[in-house]
């Protein structure tokens, strides 16, 4: 049984959205973390702030992108951990506003959105390396600094509590409906917990904060980052290998996945996953229940890069012909052949083939439970045959199958598809 999230039915059909990370960190193009990664200093990461001007920044444009590669929703960063804010917030100076961009970005975002019919989503940052009241930790730039305890004594996680409720409080009422909100994120335990004390629901006042967010917008779907159960989980870069489950029960899940390894534009980084591995990912996930959010790092100037938008025109043109095998679509309880991943929706199977073999393919347990079959891609008829089990492989005759198998017989020509589907109609179901 698909797991859903009873306020927000939409969220479970999307299965595909798009993540958008942008901020400061565009500019120096070398991953998000970078402020972590080369310990960066306030003072020395302003030259960023000084000259950022998105002058080519359209977030009809990344609407567009995102739609017509089948996606549902897109989740802007509207703070990543680097502290800068894309909107017009009233309680920093640190902000689109301030910079030679003097704009607020959230705004356009939204009504673009909106405008092309997709769900609106929110990144918010918990972790703020810029805020003076975050204290310094293991994940800190300024984790290497010899008086870190010293400037900690002068630091209050309160106050900076305060700064965080107040701007969620700002995104959630500033822009009419959000429908989707990705705290990002907790690390009371593991590695950013050992040398200083890491930061959970204690630091953020997680319970509080989904309150107020719940209250706001009643309809929203929050992540599971705050150190609370939440909506969904966020399996990050890695394809989990079933459902996901959280205290014994499947949970509705979303797999966060880069195009290259980085979130934030990362001009030298080469490391592209093909279209063709990213639509297997896609189903993948659905087969198994999930969701699939696909990150995009938009460079400074505002624009999907070529090769950013290659990966996504290499989905769009699947998806153009095969979206109803994902869109409302979720795990069956029946094992594909090698090679093979099910979805299903309603009374409708979807066989996917990741390898196209020779001429036929055996379904374990569907004879007599499919009225019609079909390629996907072009509604042509695939014919069905139940092999008699007791049938003897001869030179020219193939062996039967165990009983209550159906097998389609494939053309010998592999449909020119990222992934071939075969829709299959059963005789029985919704
Ligand atoms: C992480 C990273 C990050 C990225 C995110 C996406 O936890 O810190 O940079 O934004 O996951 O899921």
């Amino acid at each position: 049984m698909t797991a859903t999230i009873d306020h927000a039915p939409w969220f479970t059909q999307a299965r595909l959205g798009m993540f958008v990370h942008w901020g400061l960190y565009s500019l120096p193009a070398r991953h998000e973390w970078v402020m972590n990664r080369e310990r960066i200093s306030v003072p020395d990461y302003a030259k960023y702030f000084e000259r950022f001007e998105p002058d080519l920044y359209d977030p009809r444009e990344w609407a567009r992108a995102a739609k017509a590669a089948g996606m549902k929703y897109v989740v802007l960063t509207a703070k990543h951990h680097e502290g800068f804010c894309l909107w017009d917030s009233a309680l920093t100076d640190y902000k689109a506003t301030n910079t030679p961009c003097g704009a607020d970005l959230i705004e356009p975002y939204v009504e673009a959105l909106r405008e092309a019919g997709l769900k609106v989503g929110l990144y918010y940052s918990l972790i703020d390396w810029h805020h003076p009241d975050f204290t310094i930790d293991a994940v800190h730039p300024e984790r290497g600094n010899p008086e870190a305890a010293a400037l900690n004594e002068g630091r209050d996680m309160a106050r900076y509590r305060a700064y965080l409720h107040g701007q969620v409080r700002e995104l959630l009422t500033n822009y009419g409906q959000i429908d989707y909100l990705f705290f990002d994120f907790s690390y009371s335990e593991g590695e950013y917990a050992q040398q200083f004390p890491g930061k959970g629901r204690a630091d953020w006042g997680s319970e509080e904060l989904l309150a107020l967010v719940r209250g706001l917008q009643p309809g929203i779907v929050v992540n599971d980052r705050l150190d609370l159960p939440g909506d969904f989980a966020t399996p990050e870069q890695y394809q989990p290998a079933g459902p996901v489950l959280s205290g014994g029960r499947e949970v509705p899940w979303e797999a966060c996945q880069t195009l290259n390894g980085s979130w934030g534009y990362d001009r030298d980084n080469l490391d592209y996953k093909s279209a063709d591995q990213l639509v297997r990912m896609l189903i993948d996930g659905v087969a198994k229940d999930g969701n699939l959010l696909l990150n995009v790092g938009p460079t400074a100037r505002g624009e999907i890069d070529p090769r950013a938008g290659e990966a996504l025109a290499g989905m769009g043109e699947w998806m153009r012909v095969h979206a109803r095998s994902i869109h409302g679509a979720g795990a069956v309880d029946l094992v594909p052949p090698p090679d093979c991943r099910y979805t299903r929706r309603g009374n409708r199977l979807y066989l996917h083939l990741f390898a196209w073999p020779f001429q036929h393919v055996h379904l374990a347990g569907l004879a007599g439970k499919v009225a019609y079959a079909q390629l996907l891609n072009d509604a042509s008829e695939i014919r069905m045959v139940e092999l008699d089990p007791h049938q003897q492989a001869g030179n020219m005759t193939q062996a039967g199958q165990a009983p209550g198998t159906l097998t389609l017989t494939l053309p010998v020509q592999r449909p020119n598809a990222a992934v071939p589907v075969v829709e299959l109609f059963l005789t029985e179901g919704d």
